[in-house]
């Protein structure tokens, strides 16, 4: 979906503002007539000068679903504040070059240029990652810590699952979301980290669950 000569972040501004409608984390629109406290609050400390201001209201319209110092808007929304530079400039990239298939961010990064994608990606990338309190159920989350033992997953995202550089950030990202990426990576939806699915091939969606438990309450 390409909206012919309209920057989609001004499209998108313009239907929240308008306070119509939004896009859900499945790509449907629903209505939508507030902005809850959390993203108001969030959008109040945004730079208007230096650095980032000339991505700022681009920056509102990332916040307005992903949050900053809260929790992203939906649990299909993936936490930015915190992430790495690198691994969200590629993951903008792989959006608009349709690597990575995504209702919702697709048209976005395909409206954005190189330097925004690295303006915003840095952006975020020096924020706090933000402490969502999920408390997952004790034995999915130890079933969900055996599976990620097994997988060697510390090897690459690091102890804590902090990850570094083009590896992500795992450790307390929203478990709707961690679940649905690894789902994507098995079933070939997400097509730009083919080791990742592989690896997700190896496992049954639930031990996939199990694992996204077990990071979303690390
Ligand atoms: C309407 C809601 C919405 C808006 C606005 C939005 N995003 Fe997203 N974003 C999403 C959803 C949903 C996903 C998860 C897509 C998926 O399932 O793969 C996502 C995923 C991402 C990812 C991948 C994160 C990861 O961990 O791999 C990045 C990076 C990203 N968005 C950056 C941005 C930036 C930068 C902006 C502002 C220019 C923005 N998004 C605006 C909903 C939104
Ligand atoms: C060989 C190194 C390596 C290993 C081992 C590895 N990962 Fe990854 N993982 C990566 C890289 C690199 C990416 C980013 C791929 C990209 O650029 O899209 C990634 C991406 C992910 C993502 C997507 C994060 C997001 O924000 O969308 C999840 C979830 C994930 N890995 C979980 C795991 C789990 C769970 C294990 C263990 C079972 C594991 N990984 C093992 C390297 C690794």
């Amino acid at each position: 979906m390409r909206i012919a000569g309209i920057r989609i972040s001004h499209f998108l501004r313009a239907v929240l503002v308008a306070g119509a409608f939004v896009f859900t984390a499945t790509g449907a629109l629903a209505d939508d007539h507030f902005r809850p406290p959390t993203v108001e609050k969030d959008i109040k400390t945004l730079p208007t000068e230096g650095e980032y201001a000339p991505v700022r209201d681009l920056l509102e319209t990332c916040v307005y679903c992903h949050g900053l110092n809260s929790a992203s808007r939906e649990p299909g929304m993936p936490v930015l504040s915190g992430q790495h530079f690198y691994y969200s400039y590629v993951q903008l990239k792989d959006f608009a070059a349709g690597r990575r298939a995504s209702e919702i961010m697709q048209p976005m990064a395909e409206s954005l240029e190189k330097e925004q994608m690295q303006l915003v990606a840095k952006f975020f990338s020096e924020q706090s990652w933000p402490n969502l309190g999920y408390r997952g159920e004790e034995e999915k989350v130890k079933q969900g810590r055996d599976a990620a033992y097994a997988g060697e997953c510390t090897a690459c995202h690091l102890g804590n699952y902090v990850g570094n550089s083009r590896i992500p950030h795992i450790a307390g990202q929203q478990k709707e979301y961690l679940l649905k990426t690894m789902m994507d990576l098995k079933n070939d939806v997400r097509r730009n980290a083919a080791p990742m699915a592989s690896l997700f091939r190896t496992y049954s969606d639930e031990e996939l669950e199990a694992m996204a438990e077990f990071l979303a309450d690390f």
